[in-house]
């Protein structure tokens, strides 16, 4: 007889209302996972694409999804079974993870749920000086910046350039992270500055405490003032909100600099960046237990702090997504299961 857990469930894309909290059959590891009784999820910009539909995307590549399907990448909770070829983990270990991606970009990795199937190798063991909620917040976010500023840490083909993206070294280097106040940006701003860079970080206003707390060094209202105006000679500027006009950048940057896009699509400042001797790049975040076992250190010793947005039951997945909508997170957003 099929196993039963409780899921939040996509039965078609949309708003915040097509998530459905409901009975869904339990899945059962492949002899390489781990099944964890999830006790914490958080929320990314990827969950909000899919439940959407990807709808931003021309139509050739929108998701041909298998309704009805689970969001979730990032979760942390403890070991409920193993598989038979799993020996690095036990039945009641607590263990992070961000499941699956970018495999399962289109389909949901189903972390939205009481229970998920995670292969081994993108297990780590949970912070044990954290909570389950504050662990759930940090996977995809600080792997992203894990990746993007200390270790690539792999050689799959990257989506975004021809090249493999490569960090810099950042001691002694004027760094600036913008949307230094949501998932990715916090945390860019505490690894920047343990890697020894002055950090300047811009944000709205309401996260100028919070931020100058976790470190930084300046901190610019970008609804107040704009960059160009206020600072100049960057050796790096990581930019982790995208949109409209990324070009602007290049203006603070020196030559010999980078400019690293977190969400590069819409970038048109190639010419401009190779006449003025700065590398652009850009890189796809993976799943890797390996890198959160070094990024679990750091939020064990309180080098990193994950801070939290807003806390939501999982049966209240939809009205999580709702405040995801609403823009100007600070920090994470998670869901409690237990
Ligand atoms: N390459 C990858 O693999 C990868 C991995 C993870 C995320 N991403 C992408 O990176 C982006 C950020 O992800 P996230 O999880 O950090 O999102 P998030 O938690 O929603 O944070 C976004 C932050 O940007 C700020 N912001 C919005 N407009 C801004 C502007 N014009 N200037 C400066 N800050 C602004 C928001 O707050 P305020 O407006 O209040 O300052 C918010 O704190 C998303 O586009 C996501 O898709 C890419």
């Amino acid at each position: 007889m099929t196993e039963m857990m409780e899921a939040v469930r996509l039965h078609e894309f949309g708003g915040p209302d097509v998530l459905v909290y409901e009975d869904a059959p339990r899945p059962a590891p492949a002899s390489d996972e781990v099944l964890v009784r999830v006790h914490a999820a958080s929320i990314n910009p990827p969950d909000l694409y899919l439940r959407d539909g990807y709808r931003a995307l021309p139509p050739e590549w929108r998701p041909n999804a298998t309704f009805p399907l689970i969001l979730g990448t990032d979760v942390s909770g403890a070991v409920a079974a193993v598989g038979e070829d799993v020996s690095e983990f036990g039945i009641g270990d607590e263990v992070y993870a961000m499941v699956r991606f970018p495999d399962d970009l289109m389909k949901g990795s189903g972390a939205y749920a009481d229970y998920v199937s995670v292969p081994a190798s993108e297990l780590a063991k949970k912070p044990s000086g954290i909570d389950h909620l504050h662990a759930a917040g940090a996977p995809m976010s600080a792997l992203t910046v894990w990746q993007f500023l200390v270790e690539l840490g792999h050689g799959f083909a990257n989506p975004f350039q021809s090249l493999p993206h490569a960090p810099i070294p950042l001691a002694g280097k004027r760094v600036l992270i913008n949307g230094a106040g949501g998932g990715v940006g916090h945390l860019a701003v505490q690894i920047a500055k343990w890697k020894g860079a002055d950090v300047t970080a811009v944000a709205s206003g309401k996260h100028e405490t919070l931020l100058r707390e976790l470190g930084a060094n300046q901190f610019i209202d970008y609804t107040k003032r704009s960059i160009e105006d206020v600072a100049q000679d960057f050796d790096l500027v990581m930019d982790a909100v995208g949109g409209a006009n990324i070009e602007r950048f290049l203006k603070v940057i020196k030559p010999g600099g980078a400019l690293f896009l977190v969400n590069p699509l819409g970038f048109s400042g190639h010419e401009e960046a190779t006449k003025r001797g700065i590398i652009v790049s850009s890189a796809q975040v993976r799943s890797s237990g390996a890198q959160l076992g070094e990024i679990g250190r750091l939020l064990d010793d309180g080098t990193l702090r994950v801070v939290i947005d807003s806390e939501f039951p999982l049966a209240q997945a939809s009205a999580a997504h709702q405040r995801a909508t609403q823009g100007s997170i600070q920090g994470k957003i998670v869901l409690s299961a237990v």
